[in-house]
């Protein structure tokens, strides 16, 4: 695995073994690398998560880290970002954590020698994200195959539900979909059906919310949060309806009484912060994998 750019690009064996390794750090063990290596964040678009918990595996896998200000670096100077990947890897860095908002971003940087991990591009896919939220099933169900999931919200913005949709068809989950008609499209019901959110959230065995992505909606939206919430939303009522061991899921940040009542983010079924603590897990298993050769 040189790079991790998109799921698709992942083979149903390495994503078995990216989960397995997450598992192995989770239980406190650890790996070294025989060489220095060093690793840089670049983030263009704001994180908490993302960032935070790939900083985290770094560290926690004894990598050097690099700090890096997109709006302090010549980005401002119109650096292209090919020119900034091409200077991280030319002083000597081993890997690189790009967050970008275009989609495809990592195109122009396949042939780099230096690793390149997707942070999330755009619209497009978020496979660390992914990954952990397939980790934190497995953990919970411990298998995918005719498991029932639902992804409900924001969907044609969504590059977690774009990434993680196909990936759980590919690994034979069944999809449902609920939400705004208007974000939802057409060739997305490849994937699954689309139905009402009090049908879904009673008949799956995940609830997988999203984050209405207001930064990405080019269109002017007359959005209500109580509107939203009382249509949409897993209120305290429909989290009632879910089978006795569904779980709720939801990539963060969570809009509080818009996506999910607030007490409902760290209830029993809610497996949310749970998804926070895998991310650093499942980051170390994406760094060891591209890293590989330098151990
Ligand atoms: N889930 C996620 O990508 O969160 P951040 O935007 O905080 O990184």
């Amino acid at each position: 695995m040189k790079h991790l750019l998109t799921m698709d690009e992942l083979s149903k064996e390495e994503i078995e073994e990216l989960l397995n390794r997450a598992a192995f750090f989770k239980k406190a063990k650890k790996t070294k690398f025989e060489k220095e290596v060093y690793a840089v964040n670049l983030f263009f678009e704001p994180s908490t998560r993302t960032h935070t918990s790939f900083e985290m595996a770094e560290k926690k896998l004894g990598i050097n880290v690099l700090s890096f200000e997109p709006g302090a670096s010549s980005i401002t100077k119109g650096e292209s970002l090919y020119d900034t990947a091409l200077t991280m890897q030319a002083i000597g860095v081993d890997v690189a954590v790009i967050r970008h908002q275009d989609e495809n971003f990592f195109d122009a940087l396949r042939s780099l020698d230096m690793a390149i991990i997707n942070g999330g591009d755009g619209c497009g896919e978020h496979p660390s994200q992914c990954l952990l939220d397939l980790f934190t099933i497995q953990e919970q169900f411990g298998y995918f195959e005719g498991l029932k999931v639902g992804i409900v919200g924001d969907i044609s913005h969504s590059r977690v539900a774009n990434s993680n949709m196909k990936v759980l068809k590919r690994l034979g989950a069944s999809l449902y979909f609920a939400g705004p008609d208007s974000w939802f499209k057409k060739e997305q019901t490849t994937y699954g059906k689309h139905i009402a959110m009090d049908e879904l959230v009673k008949n799956v065995d995940v609830v997988m919310l999203l984050r209405v992505q207001h930064e990405r909606h080019d269109e002017e939206i007359k959005f209500d949060k109580e509107t939203y919430h009382k249509t949409f939303g897993l209120t305290e009522e429909r989290a009632g309806l879910m089978r006795e061991n569904a779980i709720i899921m939801h990539p963060s940040p969570v809009n509080r009484d818009a996506e999910i009542a607030d007490s409902l983010v760290e209830s029993e079924k809610s497996r949310i912060i749970t998804q926070m603590t895998n991310g650093v897990y499942i980051r170390m298993a994406i760094l060891e994998a591209v890293l590989k050769e330098k151990k």
